[in-house]
């Protein structure tokens, strides 16, 4: 069994202070940091680009877990790769070409992630499952910071973890959205590796981070 990693989203950070914000994260235990990245046009909602992750990179040694929530995908993967991206993870729906954006992250020696919205079926993705090294199991549609938790992901998460078993493919499965100390146990136990969370880490505990990062890996 992977050891359970925590990635906190940036997008619940204070934004005046995310080179502080990025530090606090580091020293409290986060894995990885998760960079939501947002143009307006895919999601509803527009937050940073490559200038500032290049900023940013400066405060940290952990690993940066990009979120490009971005269409079209495929011409800006470059960028992000040499502000100082280490996971890039694309949706299928903001790229021509699956494969190719998939071949192109790692031609660029990043690790590769696929994210999956709630209302997309596996079976999109299911070709390009052997190529990447993440899933990116979305439990909200994504957009926002701070939203409900969608139950029905639990049943995709366990299908992925059996796809991986059965065909022995190594990929992490991370969860994005809603995840709270009241969900995290069955989140990991359907089979993710990775938690993605935002609001919970900032605001629960008085903003404890490290008692919350602490916390969400309990099982
Ligand atoms: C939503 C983002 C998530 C979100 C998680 O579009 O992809 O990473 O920020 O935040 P919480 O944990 O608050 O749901
Ligand atoms: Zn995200």
């Amino acid at each position: 069994m992977k050891k359970i990693q925590i990635s906190p989203s940036i997008l619940s950070a204070d934004f005046s202070q995310l080179g502080n914000e990025i530090k606090r994260l580091e020293e409290a235990g986060a894995d990885m940091i998760h960079v939501d990245v947002m143009d307006g046009h895919f999601v509803p909602n527009l937050t940073i680009g490559p200038p500032v992750i290049k900023a940013l990179k400066k405060h940290a040694s952990i690993l940066f877990d990009v979120h490009l929530m971005i269409s079209p995908v495929h011409k800006y993967i470059a960028a992000y790769a040499d502000a100082g991206a280490d996971i890039i993870t694309i949706h299928p729906e903001a790229t021509d070409n699956l494969k190719d954006s998939i071949k192109h992250i790692k031609d660029l020696k990043k690790k590769v992630g696929v994210s999956l919205n709630p209302n997309t079926k596996i079976s999109t993705i299911e070709k390009e499952l052997k190529y990447i090294d993440l899933i990116l199991v979305m439990s909200v549609y994504p957009g926002f910071g701070g939203q409900k938790f969608i139950p029905d992901v639990i049943e995709k998460i366990k299908s992925l973890k059996k796809i991986k078993e059965e065909k022995n493919y190594n990929y992490d499965i991370e969860v994005d959205g809603g995840i709270n100390f009241e969900n995290s146990r069955d989140v990991i136990n359907a089979g993710a590796n990775i938690l993605v969370s935002g609001t919970t880490i900032f605001k629960e505990n008085n903003g404890n981070i490290k008692k919350n990062i602490e916390t969400l890996k309990e099982v």
